[in-house]
């Protein structure tokens, strides 16, 4: 029996999660009508409520309430997979058009109806609007400093320095994206035949890049849970040369690690010991769940060489559709605007303008803090569906961050077939194969928690794995 009345409640509460009646994510009835149902005072039942938050049963929302925990995950084995021990030229599987003309390989149902744009998202709209009508004559007649709006420029040196980075407006170039600043980034580093290290699993579009400038690549493994292996690439610096190596230190597509502070110092020194650069991909940067936000490796990286390209972009943050990304080359600055005048010209100048009011202004900060909230919830919802429903059949990550989940299936499933079945139903899925230059993981695929998961969704999933699970041989 207990011996207080906060006890009674902690247990009554506990109960009800235990039987199911109360399920993980839903919210706890309000003080208000806890304290009148039980005939408790607000003191008793919020006494109750920090108790049962301390011990992880629930957890408070500021301004919502109090919600049931999604139960614990153990921590995840790591997936990882060899990698081939030689170089080779890159070749993309012919799947990656068929995917990228469906443009939506961060949704499993891209007809599924989508949530209404956020506040912040309509203030963006509003700022951009507002600058399209100002000097309307000067924009159509003139093309943007090729560099970029200094306004954008200023207010993403700013925006840096919450990520401990600190540069100036003058040493950043704006983009049309982050896929833009890679290509940039290699066009400015690399000849035709040099080769590249590039973690495995990659985000497709660096491959699609390096088969398209006739670079070799040597995939270095990259497991879920800890990142870039940089002893092996250690390893196999000492039998190939390199002129760069790709990298997402924090939460790179698909695997989502979080790479350590300890093989950060030691990716810089081994690229001044054999002189090669660092192109990093921070596009996940600012959508750490944890808060103070990760930093960028270029922010550690203080030598007078600057071996880090930094490359990134606001499609993963805020939308897509502005097409604004941003390259910070160090030593190989003029060269990589020159690369940016040759490829794009100029950028949008009220887009640029409106962002950078949005940045200044405080609300892309304000956006980060809900959208990283909400992303976790959607992870945790996800995680929590492939444990209850499929995880004595599959592995899954974790991660901190970013915006989707790696999940390793059975040996001889085949995600490829999969795809081509499920695209009739209308279901995409991401195979694993499209992350790797040389027809690795086939038997994964990468889910994404960017989009609420809904009951069609959930259907959806239950589909796709059914599907992947009739393709073992
Ligand atoms: C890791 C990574 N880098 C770069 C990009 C390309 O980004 P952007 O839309 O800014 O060109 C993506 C898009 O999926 C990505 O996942």
């Amino acid at each position: 029996m207990p011996r207080y009345r906060y006890e009674a409640l902690e247990q009554e509460l506990k109960q009800q999660i235990r039987s199911g009646y109360l399920k993980s994510g839903d919210r706890l009835p309000s003080i208000r009508k806890l304290c009148s149902h039980y005939e408790l005072s607000k003191a008793t039942v919020l006494h109750a409520l920090h108790r049962l938050e301390a011990d992880r049963w629930v957890q408070a929302q500021p301004k919502s309430g109090y919600f049931v925990r999604y139960p614990e995950q153990e921590r995840p084995k790591p997936i990882r997979v060899d990698t081939p021990k030689v170089p080779a030229p890159v070749s993309v599987p012919a799947i990656f058009q068929d995917i990228m003309t469906r443009s939506a390989a961060f949704d499993i149902l891209p007809a599924a109806d989508q949530e209404d744009a956020s506040s912040q998202l309509i203030v963006l709209n509003r700022l951009i609007s507002r600058q399209m009508r100002h000097k309307p004559e000067q924009k159509s007649g003139y093309y943007d400093e090729p560099a970029g709006k200094a306004s954008l420029r200023a207010a993403l040196s700013d925006q840096f320095r919450y990520r401990q980075l600190m540069v100036s407006a003058d040493e950043i170039c704006i983009t049309t994206g982050c896929q833009h600043s890679l290509f940039i980034a290699l066009m400015s580093t690399c000849q035709p035949g040099d080769t590249v290290a590039v973690e495995s699993p990659a985000f497709y579009g660096v491959l699609q890049i390096m088969e398209h400038l006739g670079l070799n690549i040597i995939e270095i493994s990259s497991d879920s849970a800890h990142g870039l292996d940089v002893d092996e690439l250690a390893e196999k610096l000492t039998h190939w040369p390199i002129k760069a190596c790709v990298v997402t230190p924090n939460f790179g597509t698909p695997a989502g690690a979080c790479l350590s502070d300890d093989c950060r110092k030691r990716l810089l020194s081994l690229a001044t010991e054999h002189d090669f650069w660092l192109i990093e991909d921070d596009i996940y940067g600012d959508l750490a769940f944890s808060s103070p936000s990760t930093r960028p490796l270029k922010s550690l990286d203080n030598s007078d060489e600057q071996r880090v390209i930094l490359c990134g972009s606001f499609s993963k943050s805020l939308s897509r559709d502005l097409r604004l990304g941003w390259i910070l080359a160090g030593p190989l600055h003029n060269k990589a605007v020159q690369m940016k005048l040759i490829t794009q010209l100029a950028s949008p100048q009220a887009v640029q303008e409106g962002l950078a009011q949005f940045i200044s202004e405080g609300h892309y900060r304000r956006h980060l803090n809900q959208f990283r909230l909400k992303l976790r919830e959607q992870r945790d919802e996800l995680i929590n569906l492939l444990a209850n429903n499929w995880g004595d059949r599959v592995l899954f990550s974790q991660p901190e961050g970013g915006l989707c989940i790696w999940v390793q299936l059975p040996e001889s499933c085949d995600s490829q077939k999969a795809y081509r079945s499920l695209r009739e139903q209308g279901i995409l899925l991401t195979p694993g194969t499209l992350f790797s230059a040389h027809g690795l993981y086939n038997n994964y695929l990468r889910l994404s928690f960017a989009q609420p998961l809904t009951a069609d969704r959930k259907k959806a999933l239950s589909v796709l794995f059914d599907t992947l699970f009739a393709t073992e041989a």
